[in-house]
């Protein structure tokens, strides 16, 4: 049994006109000038030392924000790296620049540590799609299953699973527990749990759920782009559509993605995935031509196509912000922590075995 008409709930509609009154606020790096932008870093560089604090990013932040953390020894990564990243480092204070799944893994895994984010409204269609409380019905449905979610989930979600993965190490941990003869409740993204499913042959139950960026990704416009480019390799991440994640050369997490634009022979590559990761793909494979992978042009329906607008609200003005007066803090209930760090610690020990 799965969920209908995630993406027409009311509160998804509310929450696309949060983004777009936030767009209208015009405060994004990128649309200051450079000397506005240089002073902006000078100040986040300074308060970053003074306050023992350190900038940990996804690839799907402003470009900016990602040379900034090289700049100051943070970390540009995916979900996973992230959160051990973060874990490990001695910095009592952590600005997670992602989405609020990403504070929140940060707070389960370091609670002694401060952690701000720029903004708290940055979420994730992953997350507002898949509510804690209806979540836990659906899994005492089927109480002999082992119950797998996503990163991209509130604490309240993790603290119901037995494991948290990232797409990183997905196939794996599923492969793993199919081995054991385990059946697995899968949650929340139906199309990376498909891929999961296909790959592994694991007895799977799915969740209905989707990424509003990725599944914004046509077949048809990558085979089109790939009839001017034949040569091109297709990287896809694989929150993507099922016929999407078929035509593609490569499937994997953002560094997977990476990785193989610089290991692959290709000299021109089609990706699928947030556009913000041309930054450090690109520094990875220089002199290759990175093009982004069409979407679902005018009849499309996300005003954000092939970005996160929930990674956009990342600025470094609510980086500034967040460094000066502290208010955007994430705090995770003690007993819900808990809960929510035995399925990510089991994943963070299979990951280092
Ligand atoms: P990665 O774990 O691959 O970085 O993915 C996170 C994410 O939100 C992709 O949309
Ligand atoms: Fe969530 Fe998709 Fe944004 Fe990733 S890109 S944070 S899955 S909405």
């Amino acid at each position: 049994m799965t969920r209908t008409n995630i993406m027409l709930s009311k509160q998804d509609l509310d929450d696309r006109i949060l983004v777009q009154e936030h767009f209208a606020q015009e405060h994004l790096p990128s649309q200051m000038g450079s000397a506005e932008i240089e002073q902006y870093k000078e100040k986040i560089r300074r308060l970053l030392a003074e306050k023992d604090a350190c900038l940990v990013a996804h690839y799907y932040t402003d470009d900016l924000i990602q040379q900034l953390a090289d700049e100051t020894g943070g970390c540009v990564s995916d979900s996973l790296e992230m959160a051990r990243f973060g874990a490990k480092h001695p910095a009592s204070t952590l600005i997670v620049a992602g989405v609020r799944f990403m504070g929140e893994t940060a707070k389960i895994l370091s609670p002694e540590k401060r952690i701000l984010m720029p903004t708290l409204e940055a979420t994730c269609s992953l997350d507002i799609g898949c509510p804690a409380d209806e979540f836990a019905a659906f899994c005492d449905q089927y109480p002999d299953h082992e119950v797998v979610v996503y990163a991209n989930t509130s604490a309240a979600v993790k603290a119901r699973a037995d494991w948290v993965v990232t797409s990183s190490i997905a196939l794996q941990v599923v492969e793993h527990l199919s081995d054991q003869g385990k059946k697995i409740i899968w949650a929340p993204d139906k199309h990376l749990g498909e891929y999961v499913q296909k790959q592994t042959g694991a007895e799977m139950i799915l969740w209905d759920g989707s990424c509003i960026v990725h599944e914004e990704f046509k077949a048809k416009g990558v085979l089109d782009l790939k009839q001017v480019y034949p040569d091109a390799a297709v990287l896809v991440h694989p929150e993507s559509p099922d016929s999407v994640v078929q035509i593609a050369d490569a499937v994997g997490s953002t560094s997977q993605l990476i990785k193989a634009a610089q290991e692959m022979p290709n000299e021109t590559f089609i990706v699928a995935t947030d556009r913000g990761i041309f930054y450090k793909m690109q520094q990875a494979a220089p002199g290759k031509r990175l093009l982004e992978a069409p979407t679902g042009g005018s009849g499309a329906t996300c005003r954000s196509c092939a970005h996160c607008p929930w990674m956009a609200m990342n600025g470094l003005d609510n980086i500034l912000a967040a460094l000066e007066n502290g208010a955007d803090e994430i705090h995770v209930d003690d007993e819900l922590r808990e809960q929510a760090l035995k399925p990510l610690q089991r994943m963070l020990e299979f990951q280092a075995n």
